[in-house]
């Protein structure tokens, strides 16, 4: 009986209340109209088809990526779609002095900021690992180290919306993922990362919710033709997954799983882990690290 108190009883709440949540919120547009949005990597691919459905949302919208004029294009179509603002800002994540000063040229652009999509990565050859520190070190800093710079740049405006921040991640950020060690490795990193600030703004009471989108291979250009004749996978549409992250982050799940087989999230879900997250979070004294 003690047993079932101290363990099953959480778990059940823990689960139900999982389900009450999944269950019972529905996205509407009407959501995203004149929220202030940043999206990353949306010169292209994934990232500019988020710029699009939030432009038909009625947000307004501040791009980047390093070419500006296909962001120029990206921009003016924003504004024929009804994007509320759009304008862009190029420069390379490479620089975490830009990364940084890009957030705060952004939330001056719109006023403020509801939610940082957080979308680019640096160029993925498919390769066995070889002798190149280098590549590793570029995708750790592109990849993961400017989110950590930007959502850290975000965060005071962040708090001021209730707003939320909105990862972009992989199949190869959960699982072993070969020809792509680094860029897994980089993936890996952001659930570590962004897994644990969770864990901290719930303990600490910060409304800025955290939602890690776990994606299958999507029909960009850019995927397609790098696993060209190496990886055969079915690859699902990129509007779809783009607008599926967006619900996402409007709905403040901590999770989203885009992938053309339907036995991905529950694979990938891993209760496992949830029970040992709520179970280890009992044994910190946090209440030492929390303002009151
Ligand atoms: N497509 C897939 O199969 C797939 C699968 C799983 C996860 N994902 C994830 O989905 C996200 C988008 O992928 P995607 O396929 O849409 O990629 P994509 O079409 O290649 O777009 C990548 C974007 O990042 C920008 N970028 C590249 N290097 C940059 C740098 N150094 N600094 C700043 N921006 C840079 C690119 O613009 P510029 O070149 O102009 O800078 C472009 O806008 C990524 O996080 C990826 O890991 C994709
Ligand atoms: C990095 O970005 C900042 C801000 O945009 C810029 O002033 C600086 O020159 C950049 N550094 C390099 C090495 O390009
Ligand atoms: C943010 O949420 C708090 C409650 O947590 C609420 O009092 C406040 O009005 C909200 N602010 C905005 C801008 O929505
Ligand atoms: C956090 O912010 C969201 C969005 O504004 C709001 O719906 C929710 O009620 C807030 N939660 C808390 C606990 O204040």
């Amino acid at each position: 009986m003690a047993f079932m108190k101290k363990y099953l009883l959480p778990i059940l709440g823990i689960f139900l209340a999982y389900y009450y949540y999944s269950a019972n919120e529905e996205f509407r547009p009407e959501m995203l109209r004149g929220k202030r949005v940043i999206v990353t990597g949306a010169s292209k691919g994934i990232g500019r088809e988020m710029a699009y459905h939030l432009a038909r949302m009625g947000a307004h919208v501040v791009v980047t990526a390093r070419s500006e004029e296909a962001l120029k294009k990206v921009v003016s179509s924003c504004l024929e779609l009804g994007a509320s603002s759009a304008h862009y800002v190029a420069g390379t994540m490479e620089n975490m002095t830009f990364a940084e000063q890009f957030v705060a040229k952004a939330g001056k652009l719109m006023g403020g900021l509801d939610m940082l999509i957080l979308n680019h990565i640096t160029n993925t050859p498919l390769t066995l690992i070889c002798n190149d520190a280098h590549l590793v070190r570029r995708t750790m800093e592109v990849n993961f180290l400017s989110y950590v710079v930007m959502s850290m740049a975000a965060l005071p405006m962040l708090k001021q919306s209730n707003g939320s921040i909105v990862v972009v991640s992989s199949i190869a950020g959960k699982v072993a993922s070969p020809l792509v060690a680094a860029y897994s490795a980089s993936k890996f990193a952001l659930d570590g990362f962004f897994s644990s600030v969770r864990v901290e703004y719930s303990v600490a009471k910060v409304n800025v919710s955290i939602t890690v989108c776990i994606l299958g291979l999507i029909d960009t250009d850019t995927a397609m033709t790098v696993v060209d004749g190496v990886f055969n996978a079915k690859a699902s549409p990129k509007e779809e997954c783009a607008l599926e992250i967006i619900k996402g982050g409007a709905l403040r799940q901590n999770e989203v799983y885009y992938d053309s087989s339907a036995l991905t999230p529950l694979l990938l879900g891993n209760p496992g882990r949830k029970i040992m997250e709520f179970f280890l979070l009992q044994k910190y004294n946090m209440e030492r690290f929390i303002n009151h």
